[in-house]
């Protein structure tokens, strides 16, 4: 059975639609794939658009309402991941897809509003019995405001990973060519941070 990735959150720019991708991107290497834009907004299918034939396989499907329970059991049905790439509020879609998580990734920028938000995606996961990890996204190499967010979200009792994601360009980059930045510059430390976080999202979903 397929293992499905939600990442949601539900205020706007935090990360949901580029860490959705890049995780697709990097599992894309070596497993059946397929991408789940539930965001009105569509950038993840737009992302799709753009994606290179020569690079690995990704399925990209949109689904709305009604027929999203379905589509997502469909998609189970034919790939070994799932990744849903979710709207920046907590409407029907968004609870159905943190419902069929076995993971869902909450991403937070260093800032109090994201901090905030990140309490309402994180009790509805609770609600729903759904296992759920913090990703610091943009985050600073050093100084009080990451200590300090750290802290809170420590405090908390809330699973954040191990892994971050600094603020790197390499991100829009890639995400403009359609790939990710495993693809597009496995070398960099964006890669690095992304293959991290994939492999502690891997091993939490497990
Ligand atoms: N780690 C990062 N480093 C640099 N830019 C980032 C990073 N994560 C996201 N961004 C940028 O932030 C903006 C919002 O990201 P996006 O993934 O669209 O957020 P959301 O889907 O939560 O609204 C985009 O321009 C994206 O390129
Ligand atoms: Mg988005």
């Amino acid at each position: 059975m397929a293992i499905v990735i939600t990442v949601a959150q539900q205020k706007g720019g935090t990360g949901k639609t580029t860490l959705a991708a890049n995780l697709g991107a990097a599992l894309a290497a070596d497993r059946r794939v397929a991408l789940l834009d539930i965001d009105p907004q569509r950038s993840l299918t737009r992302w799709s658009g753009l994606r290179p034939a020569k690079m690995p396989r990704l399925d990209l499907s949109e689904a709305a309402g009604w027929r999203l329970g379905a589509e997502l059991d469909r998609l189970k049905s034919t790939h070994d991941v799932v990744v849903i790439d979710s709207p920046p509020q907590i409407d029907t879609d968004a609870r159905l897809a943190i419902r069929g998580a076995d993971i869902v990734l909450i991403p937070v920028q260093p800032s109090p509003p994201d901090l905030w938000a990140a309490e309402g995606t994180l009790k509805l996961a609770a609600a729903e019995k759904r296992r759920c990890a913090v990703v610091l996204n943009r985050l600073p190499a050093a100084g009080r405001l990451r200590e300090s967010v750290i802290a809170q979200l420590r405090e908390s009792g809330h699973a954040l990973l191990n892994a971050t994601i600094g603020n790197r360009t390499g991100f829009a980059s890639a995400f403009a060519a359609g790939m990710g930045v495993t693809e597009a510059a496995p070398r960099s430390i964006a890669a690095n941070e992304l293959r991290a976080l994939l492999a502690e999202i891997l091993e939490l979903a497990g």
